[in-house]
């Protein structure tokens, strides 16, 4: 379905979980952290539901996220599930890895596409800083990404959030996709939930276009690519030597609003048609008995058409932010 601006809406991207085995300084609150009561979380049937309505209005990309989504039970018997709705034709992953392997046979199985990786650092000190776990955590995850691209049919790509505590490291970040087969996409950093306003006293880190400079010197040859790799808004860049590619996703600096082919449900069944604004349908009521999927598509119809044209995340004087009721709560439970 087209929205309101004709931009097409294929992608819905789903959090399963707000809960996480992880604290990324860039994602989660500090401190203690209440997690959403279990019984507040969508169920696998009203999860299936949602998304069959989504595909009848031309959805066939669904992304599962949290909180760490690997943390809800029987997560690859949903996505099994999610794979059979007729007009699906991808489900993805995005995982922090650290319970993938005991998963991963089910996960082929229910014939997952593609995983994610988050993978923030290659140092397990750093790698303990940026997430609060313990860094011996990190090398088993190393040796996960290469099993998982050497060894398994799935799509791999790296997500790296670009950080002033990984900035010197971020070129052997890259250098990931020469030695394997995966594409290693660097995030800026969103001013978003309760990190808006940032982490005060931190190094302030490049920008996606300062990196590919800096990369370029790596590999001069990196050069634009329209290919396309997945659904969401990285843009490609490929050189000679690098058997994946480099991406980048600029979601601050050089805003893909324009081209957004995304809606957001929340594992409470919020259905937000834009990260940066804290508002969006609550499709609850709507899951309850009585209520039919006439009701429920209108409401998902209405979430398409009146998508907002773009984030305020750039909005340096705050004016703009506060007018417009931005996202207050945590990555982690919006859903990344
Ligand atoms: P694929 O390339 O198909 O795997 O999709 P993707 O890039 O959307 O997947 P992933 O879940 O790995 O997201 C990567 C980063 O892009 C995360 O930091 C997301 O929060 C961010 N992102 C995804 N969609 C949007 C969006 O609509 N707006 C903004 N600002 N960021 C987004
Ligand atoms: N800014 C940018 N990316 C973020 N992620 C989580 N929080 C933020 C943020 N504030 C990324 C994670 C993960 C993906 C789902 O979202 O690194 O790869
Ligand atoms: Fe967990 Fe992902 Fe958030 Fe890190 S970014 S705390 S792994 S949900």
């Amino acid at each position: 379905m087209l929205d309101a601006l004709g931009r097409e809406i294929n992608y819905l991207r789903g959090s399963v979980t707000d809960r996480c085995n992880l604290r990324c300084c860039y994602c989660m609150p500090r401190g203690a952290v209440n997690w959403l009561p279990s019984n507040t979380l969508l169920t696998d049937e009203q999860i299936l539901r949602i998304c069959r309505l989504a595909t009848g209005l031309g959805i066939s990309r669904l992304k599962i996220t949290g909180g760490e989504p690997l943390l809800r039970p029987g997560l690859p018997e949903l996505i099994g599930r999610l794979k059979q709705l007729p007009g699906v034709e991808q489900v993805t992953l995005t995982t922090n890895g650290l319970l993938l392997q005991p998963q991963l046979e089910p996960l082929l199985k229910a014939c997952l596409d593609a995983v994610n990786l988050s993978l923030d650092t290659l140092q397990p000190a750093c790698f303990s800083r940026i997430t609060g776990a313990d860094g011996a955590k990190l090398l088993p995850l190393l040796s996960l990404l290469r099993d998982l691209t050497q060894h398994t049919p799935l799509k791999v790509k790296v997500n790296t959030v670009i950080l002033g505590e990984n900035q010197s490291e971020l070129p052997q970040l890259a250098d990931l996709a020469r030695q394997l087969p995966t594409d290693v996409r660097f995030i800026e950093r969103m001013p978003l939930g309760c990190h808006r306003s940032g982490n005060p006293g931190q190094t302030v880190p490049p920008t996606p276009r300062q990196l590919l400079a800096q990369l370029r010197q790596k590999w001069p040859d990196l050069h634009a690519v329209h290919e396309v790799r997945g659904n969401g808004p990285a843009s490609y860049y490929a050189s000679k030597t690098l058997q994946g590619r480099i991406g980048l996703i600029a979601a601050v600096s050089d805003s893909f609003c324009a081209s957004c082919n995304r809606l957001r449900l929340t594992c409470t069944g919020q259905l937000k048609s834009c990260l940066c604004y804290d508002y969006g349908a609550d499709l609850r009521p709507l899951l309850q008995p009585g209520v039919t999927d006439q009701q429920l598509e209108a409401a998902l119809k209405a979430a398409i058409w009146y998508k907002p044209a773009a984030h305020c995340f750039a909005d340096a004087t705050g004016l703009v932010r506060q007018k417009f009721q931005t996202e207050i709560r945590c990555m982690n439970e919006i859903g990344g």
